[in-house]
């Protein structure tokens, strides 16, 4: 089990524990939570978090206010590790277990978040090994143009909101920041980037560098990504 100390990445108070096998809040998480808490919507509102991992971001919601909070997460470990942190923390955070695509099936919510697996990935990329610390593959892993999730995500996204609410997805310049915005446009919602940020290669990229070389997404030598996230209101 490591603690992850939050409040050195992100502006949530508490630490949180996350097992081997779960996603450590790294980044991108932060990146996310602060676009949430910049925004102020959070409170008072319905919160959705999808693809939550440790929960770290719907217990930022949470603190940040939110009328209430449901989760989202496939890994069985996950969902576990959530639970946990929400009652450490003594938030009220619903954690439930399945899709991201479960939350069309709970009331429309005002502000909903993501950070879904977005890495590119297929059999040919012959990764070098990546510690277990850094999570499981499940956590990153989203097919040859990174979009598995993003694609249909952005297609949905309308169901979820109510009428006035904002999405928030994180992920990096690798799976098309430009797709993500012009996918929830044509899905009907306002869409733009609100925060930016350079980050050297973590773990996973380090390890998938020389395949994202060889297929031209990444020029030879450069070992830093750019995460955005994308803002899309429906309107
Ligand atoms: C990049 S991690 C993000 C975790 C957490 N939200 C954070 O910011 O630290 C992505 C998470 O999505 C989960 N996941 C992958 N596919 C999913 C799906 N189809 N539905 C729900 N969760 C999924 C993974 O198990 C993993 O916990």
């Amino acid at each position: 089990m490591t603690t992850i100390f939050t409040d050195e990445l992100t502006d949530r108070s508490g630490p949180i524990q996350v097992p081997i096998g779960v996603y450590p809040p790294q980044e991108d998480s932060a990146l996310l939570i602060e676009a949430l808490r910049a925004s102020g919507l959070a409170a008072g509102n319905r919160a959705a978090d999808l693809c939550s991992g440790s929960g770290v971001v719907a217990l930022a919601a949470a603190e940040q206010g939110a009328a209430s909070v449901a989760a989202f997460e496939m890994s069985s470990r996950a969902v576990a590790c959530a639970r946990r942190n929400a009652a450490a923390a003594g938030l009220g955070v619903k954690v439930h277990r399945g899709s991201w695509t479960r939350a069309v099936e709970f009331e429309p919510f005002d502000v909903v978040t993501c950070n879904p697996p977005y890495v590119p990935f297929d059999d040919g990329a012959d990764d070098s090994p990546v510690s277990e610390e850094a999570g499981p593959a499940t956590a990153w892993n989203a097919g040859r143009d990174g979009r598995r999730i993003l694609d249909p995500l952005c297609e949905r996204a309308p169901e979820m909101l109510a009428d006035g609410g904002t999405i928030f997805i994180v992920h990096s310049e690798f799976s098309n920041v430009d797709r993500t915005v012009e996918g929830l446009e044509e899905a009907g919602l306002r869409a733009r980037v609100v925060a930016e940020q350079w980050i050297p290669f973590g773990p996973v990229l380090t390890a998938r560098a020389h395949w994202l070389e060889r297929i031209g997404l990444l020029e030879v030598g450069r070992r830093q990504e750019l995460l955005a996230v994308v803002r899309a209101d429906r309107v």
